[in-house]
């Protein structure tokens, strides 16, 4: 089967979060599973400086918009793993530092962006070869589902091909004023609530959802989540109208980014039969983090996120003059939301010894605290699917969750130190408090505490069996269209 991806993020040149993780194995698990594979991104700054002379495929495409056009060159990426890249070139759109907002917010023009972008990809696989079917990534790329079903309507060859839209985050939705229709060239009689309007906005996600032949989510409880008014951020209804069409399939790991074993990225390499190692990968984390006297008794929690509502920082405020007081550090690495960056850093100067927080992007601190913390938290107010947690499993690091999506169907607490993890229903700072108490208490108990780790590291999430399941979503809608 020929697919073709299309997405804004894709590991290792441009990520922000788990799209991009997932974006990178996907496609080299399908590939491996003997399927063709290609990924289209666009040319951020970013990508340009790690790839700055890829080789031009295609030197000019032209992208009508009212009364102008632009020129996009598409660029070869290279195989990696089996899987062809390819860049979508347009400096005036792509050029710039960040890939979808400056601090002071979204960049005005992200809707001719990431159109600009779709257009590009239908018009290149219209000369670099047709797919058996899109695969297209939340709302950056959703429009590619609905400019086949309309504008492209009459083209010969994409009658019989279908799009699969993932969603990988409703919360994020694309919403841009009436007039981007027109912008986009995109017919006024679209511009209705069974289309794509939704309170007086062209939204981006909602058009996908109408015109992709299958919905994904990354996991089944997300799945279900998205239909109900709580999580489904407006569009549950269409969601449940669609609901024959949405599958929902747990994200994989890719094990040569993420395992202990052969990370080079930490300081020493260990396995679920042999973890003298990880004690090494703790002290090079605290000494990192400036913490070199904290003790074996003392616990240490680590934090890895883009900081977003979404992940549940104020739940961690809310709690910080109580956690303070037991025996733990806390070590966070993030970026993101301002108010966020800046609340936590004001915690990390209010309790130097027992809370620390790099604000940035790192890979590398990534991996180190997925390695070196002893429990991992991620309390957020949801979850699509969350990586890193089950990266944390790996690591013999206990994750410590709320119920919610992805968080919810991989981590399992049961009584007495069972399960892989402690998780809490809670929608409030107590039962966060609570469930860290109970991983501070088990802690305690060394013999109880290793059999866990050992028991989530010994867990498989590899892209294997999900990259099957999407393979099956792929024949159901070829087969639907044909
Ligand atoms: P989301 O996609 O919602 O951000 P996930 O848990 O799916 O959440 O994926 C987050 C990914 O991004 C993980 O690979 C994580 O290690 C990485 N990540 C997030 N923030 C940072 C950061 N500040 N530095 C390095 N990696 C980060
Ligand atoms: C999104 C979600 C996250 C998920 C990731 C990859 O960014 O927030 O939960 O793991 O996409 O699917």
């Amino acid at each position: 089967m020929d697919i073709v991806f299309a997405a804004s993020e894709c590991t290792p040149w441009a990520k922000t979060g788990g799209l991009a993780d997932v974006v990178g194995a996907l496609p080299r698990a399908l590939a491996k599973l003997g399927h063709t594979v290609s990924v289209f991104l666009p040319y951020y700054r970013q990508v340009a400086k790690a790839v700055p002379d890829a080789a031009v495929v295609l030197p000019s495409i032209t992208i009508p918009f009212p009364s102008y056009n632009r020129f996009v060159r598409i660029l070869d990426g290279g195989l990696i793993l089996g899987v062809q890249h390819y860049f979508v070139d347009c400096p005036e759109l792509f050029d710039r530092e960040s890939f979808y907002a400056t601090p002071a917010g979204d960049y005005a023009d992200n809707a001719e962006r990431f159109g600009l972008f779709s257009r590009a990809v239908i018009e290149a696989t219209k000369v670099l070869g047709v797919p058996d079917v899109f695969h297209v990534h939340d709302w950056q790329a959703a429009m590619i589902a609905v400019l086949l079903r309309s504008v492209y309507f009459f083209d010969p060859v994409f009658r019989r091909v279908p799009v699969v839209l993932s969603i990988h985050n409703a919360g994020y939705q694309g919403w841009f004023p009436p007039q981007t229709m027109e912008t986009l060239l995109l017919p006024w009689d679209m511009f209705t609530y069974q289309k794509l309007e939704q309170n007086d906005t062209l939204n981006f996600l909602k058009g996908g959802i109408v015109y992709a032949d299958a919905l994904t989510t990354v996991s089944q409880k997300y799945a279900q989540e998205i239909q109900t008014g709580e999580f489904g951020n407006g569009l549950d209804s269409l969601l449940r109208q669609r609901s024959g069409d949405l599958f929902g399939i747990l994200n994989g790991v890719d094990y040569d980014e993420w395992d202990p074993a052969v990370d080079p990225h930490i300081s020493a390499h260990y396995t679920v039969d042999k973890l003298d190692g990880k004690s090494e990968c703790r002290r090079d984390l605290l000494h990192a983090f400036g913490l070199e006297g904290v003790g074996e008794e003392t616990a240490v929690i680590g934090v890895v996120s883009r900081f977003a509502t979404q992940k549940g920082f104020d739940f961690i405020v809310a709690i910080m003059d109580r956690l303070v007081r037991e025996d733990m550090v806390l070590v966070m690495l993030g970026n993101g939301e301002e108010y966020y960056e800046r609340l936590l850093t004001e915690m990390a100067a209010r309790y130097p010894g027992k809370v620390r927080v790099q604000v940035k992007y790192d890979n590398v601190i990534a991996h180190k605290i997925e390695a070196g913390s002893d429990m991992f938290l991620m309390p957020s107010r949801y979850e699509p699917c969350g990586l890193n947690q089950i990266y944390s499993l790996k690591y013999g690091t206990i994750p410590i969750v709320r119920a919610t999506g992805g968080l919810d169907d991989t981590i399992d607490e049961q009584p007495f130190g069972g399960g892989n993890g402690f998780k809490f229903w809670g929608y409030d700072p107590k039962s966060l408090m609570d469930a860290i108490g109970r991983a501070l208490g088990t802690f305690q108990n060394k013999d109880e505490w290793t059999r866990m780790m050992r028991r989530g590291m010994a867990q498989d999430f590899s892209w294997e069996k999900p990259a099957h399941e999407y393979v099956r979503v792929y024949e159901r809608v070829i087969e639907n269209r044909s």
